[in-house]
């Protein structure tokens, strides 16, 4: 079958202009071809192997193309990148290359289109076009990859001992791959990134993430998680979820086992949101439950603090990654600082809790109250309709004080400054007590969320604390 349908966009005339006019054969290979044979819409990224040289074909697609853009080159690597309307093409020039043992940085020799397509990580990946002008079109399939997408098979050429040692980023791609396709590692590809998992230690932290992502953005988060725990690979990379695993039993009492609880939440959350980040605070929610267990006569197994202690844990592990400690890290630590207030707020919705819980989560209220809600897994359904019902109430609670109240980014009705020049004061103790007075009072319902109210207040607390008024 000729796939000339799959290379419609005019940037692939000029590279077979091009690669006819250097006397090279040229080929797309890869995520291009996959995604178009699996009808997942037009890729943006378009991968192109030169039997010969990348770069020179690059360059000279750049020199026939009408804007003539700028050609990247990446010496190291042998490859070379441009840009052209909304679309990436990376050049490569087709290679049999044999790793570096301690590192991925290949040894390059010049290849035919198989050698490089023996070295590439999946079958699936190692699909590719023609776009020499005697076969414009046609699928070049060595290792019937086209049979593996069809039955949905992550499969590597070679050996898989051979394919995940030479990049062991691979063995993250496989199952990232098959986390976003819902497709099935063959066994012997499952043993080998067992067996080498360890050298997922010479992958740098970034890459690693990369996968992280793409595997909480997939429909079912947890394909991925169980793969990377039954690898093995869980525990190098995140082995704060792998200390959740396990259920302990004491004088008949047991606890949940929070690993699994947790893939739940997160498939529950990936099926109402697609912000990465609270997918994040989703997988890292019960962390702090694994150093904080105890089991006290009486009571039973207790997790205190485990919130605290988890969002402490966040930054730890977001620094170990080398993800980003701006305001996404700060989110998913306050995600999982907060994310037991709503249930104990549930059975009782008093106005003054509901504020309070605004006041406190600010912007991220309605994030997370849908944490709170993914985290219902009960299996009984009473239960469960219980105590979404109950949700239900916080949620309209909040609608209702926020309307009224507006304690949301709450700002005091009366600053600090003002404080100081009513009594002509210094920065002091005082104007921190007077201010979590006007604060507290308004949480708490005692006075309304308004100037007057807030500035009789202050000179009531004025007053007790023995200050006079110079200013009024
Ligand atoms: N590749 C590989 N080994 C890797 C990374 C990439 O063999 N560790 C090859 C595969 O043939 C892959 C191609 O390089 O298809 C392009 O890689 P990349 O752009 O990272 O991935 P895609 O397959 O395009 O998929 P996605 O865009 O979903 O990441």
């Amino acid at each position: 079958m000729n796939h000339k349908r799959a290379l419609k966009h005019n940037i692939f005339k000029y590279i077979t202009q091009s690669a006819e006019e250097l006397q090279v054969e040229s080929y797309v290979i890869g995520g291009f071809v996959r995604d178009y044979l699996l009808d997942r819409g037009d890729a943006k990224d378009i991968d192109v192997v030169a039997v010969g040289s990348g770069i020179e074909l690059a360059k000279q697609v750049a020199k026939n193309l009408p804007n003539q853009p700028k050609v990247q080159v990446f010496k190291t690597y042998g490859t070379a990148m441009l840009r052209y309307e909304e679309i990436e093409v990376e050049f490569v020039g087709a290679r049999k290359e044999s790793y570096n043992e301690n590192s991925r940085n290949p040894i390059v020799e010049n290849g035919t289109l198989q050698d490089d397509q023996n070295r590439r990580d999946f079958t699936i990946n190692a699909l590719a076009l023609s776009l020499n002008e005697k076969n414009f079109g046609e699928l070049l399939d060595p290792f019937n990859g086209l049979n593996d997408l069809d039955k949905g098979i992550i499969r590597t050429p070679l050996d898989p001992n051979i394919t995940y040692s030479d990049d062991p980023l691979r063995m993250m791609r496989a199952i990232r791959f098959a986390t976003q396709l819902n497709f099935e590692i063959e066994a012997t590809s499952l043993k080998a990134i067992a067996d080498n998992k360890e050298r997922i230690k010479i992958i740098t932290k970034e890459r690693i993430v990369v996968e992280l992502h793409k595997i909480l953005e997939s429909k079912t988060p947890s394909v991925g998680f169980l793969h990377l725990e039954q690898t093995g690979l869980l525990q190098f990379i995140l082995p704060e979820l792998t200390a959740l695993k396990g259920i302990d039993e004491i004088e008949g009492q047991r606890h949940k086992d929070n690993f699994y609880h947790t893939l739940e939440v997160v498939d529950n959350i990936a099926k109402t949101t697609d912000n990465l980040w609270l997918r994040w605070a989703a997988l890292l929610h019960d962390i702090g439950k694994a150093p904080t267990k105890k089991f006290q006569k009486k009571v039973g197994w207790t997790f205190h603090a485990h919130e605290f202690v988890g969002s402490k844990m966040v930054y730890k592990l977001f620094k170990r990654l080398k993800m980003p400690l701006n305001d996404k890290m700060k989110f998913v630590q306050k995600m999982v600082f907060m994310s037991s207030r709503p249930i104990v707020l549930a059975t009782d919705v008093t106005d003054a809790a509901v504020r309070r819980l605004v006041f406190d989560a600010g912007d991220y209220v309605e994030d997370l109250m849908t944490l709170c809600e993914a985290d219902i897994t009960t299996k009984n359904p009473k239960k469960f309709k219980k105590y979404h019902n109950n949700f239900k109430k916080v949620r309209a609670k909040i609608i209702e004080v926020e309307e009224r109240d507006q304690v949301r980014n709450f700002q005091p009705p009366v600053s600090g400054e003002e404080i100081m020049e009513t009594f002509n004061l210094k920065p002091s103790r005082e104007i921190g007590l007077i201010k979590e007075a006007i604060k507290e009072a308004i949480l708490e319902g005692e006075i309304p969320n308004e100037y007057e109210a807030a500035f009789e207040l202050m000179l009531e607390k004025g007053k007790n604390l023995g200050l006079e008024v110079v200013k009024s």
